[in-house]
């Protein structure tokens, strides 16, 4: 029993060494999920945010990085608009070191976000890679919001994801844009891609916009990964900067989600309100 408690206590010493600023470095190196979409609004930051809630929840240190420039939401979505010291715009200038202007979310210990400038800032692919290298270290997982509209220096930063998640809505416009984007990416050489299908109802499955989800899945042409239901109790919580509830439907989806980045079996059971 003691030699197996001295084991244990050996390993995790051997796992994760403090830097000095409360972040424990990891054995492993971070996997990057860069999530993006072709038209705006389809739901990348919401994405984001349960992703890297549901991660963390489940033990996983997960870092969001907002490419969001101008437009920042993170910070609303998990209640830290007053908490905010520091955000990409400091490192990018180099005023801090990433690792210096990430916040830790009082949501989730393992969650911590690093916020977009909430002026435009120029950046390069380069910048945010070398960011990422910087803070490789200390995370599991880092999910990076591409953000409203496409800009070349997306796709180069995409690139360097080792998974990109296209988000889509059943819209057509979305599916087709959507499309386009994942078509791009896989000319660019990053075939590494799954879709997930967001804010499906009852409403728009089976009459109105399509006829299943095959339809949309044949649409995008991304093979799929989660489908997010259209959630009121989600969008209230964001909105406020709450937790997302225990009972939303939403929240399930990201659950199996984050278990299936991590190579878990999760059936895939779509509730629709
Ligand atoms: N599954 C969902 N259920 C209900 N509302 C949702 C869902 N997903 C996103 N929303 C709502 O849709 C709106 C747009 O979402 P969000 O800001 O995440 O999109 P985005 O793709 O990040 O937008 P942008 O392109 O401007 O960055 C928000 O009001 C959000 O609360
Ligand atoms: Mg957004």
């Amino acid at each position: 029993m003691y030699i197996r408690i001295i084991i244990k206590i050996i390993f995790c010493r051997f796992r994760s060494v403090n830097n000095g600023s409360g972040y424990r470095k990891g054995k492993t190196m971070s996997k990057i999920i860069a999530v993006t979409s072709g038209k705006g609004g389809t739901g990348k930051s919401t994405v984001c945010a349960g992703l890297g809630y549901t991660l963390a929840k489940q033990g996983h240190r997960t870092l969001l990085i907002e490419l969001d420039f101008g437009l920042r939401c993170l910070d609303i979505m998990f209640g830290l608009e007053s908490d905010i010291k520091y955000d990409l715009g400091d490192v990018l200038s180099g005023r801090k070191s990433a690792l210096d202007a990430v916040c830790q979310t009082p949501m989730a210990n393992n969650l911590s976000v690093l916020c977009a400038p909430k002026t435009l800032t120029s950046v390069t692919a380069e910048q945010i890679v070398d960011i990422c290298r910087s803070v490789k270290k200390y995370f599991e997982y880092i999910i990076i919001d591409t953000g409203a509209g496409i800009s070349s220096h997306v796709f180069d930063i995409v690139e360097q994801a080792n998974l990109i998640l296209v988000v889509s809505t059943p819209d057509p416009v979305c599916m087709r844009d959507a499309g386009l984007m994942s078509d791009e990416f896989y000319n660019r050489g990053n075939k590494s891609q799954r879709l997930i299908i967001n804010k499906i109802s009852k409403k728009v499955i089976g009459e109105a916009l399509v006829s299943n989800l095959d339809e949309i899945i044949d649409k995008v042409g991304v093979q799929l990964i989660g489908v997010i239901p259209d959630d009121f109790k989600m969008t209230v919580a964001t909105g406020k900067g709450n937790p997302i509830p225990t009972d939303s439907a939403a929240l399930k989806a990201f659950d199996a989600i984050s278990k299936r980045l991590g190579g878990e079996f999760v059936p895939l059971t779509v509730k629709t309100a």
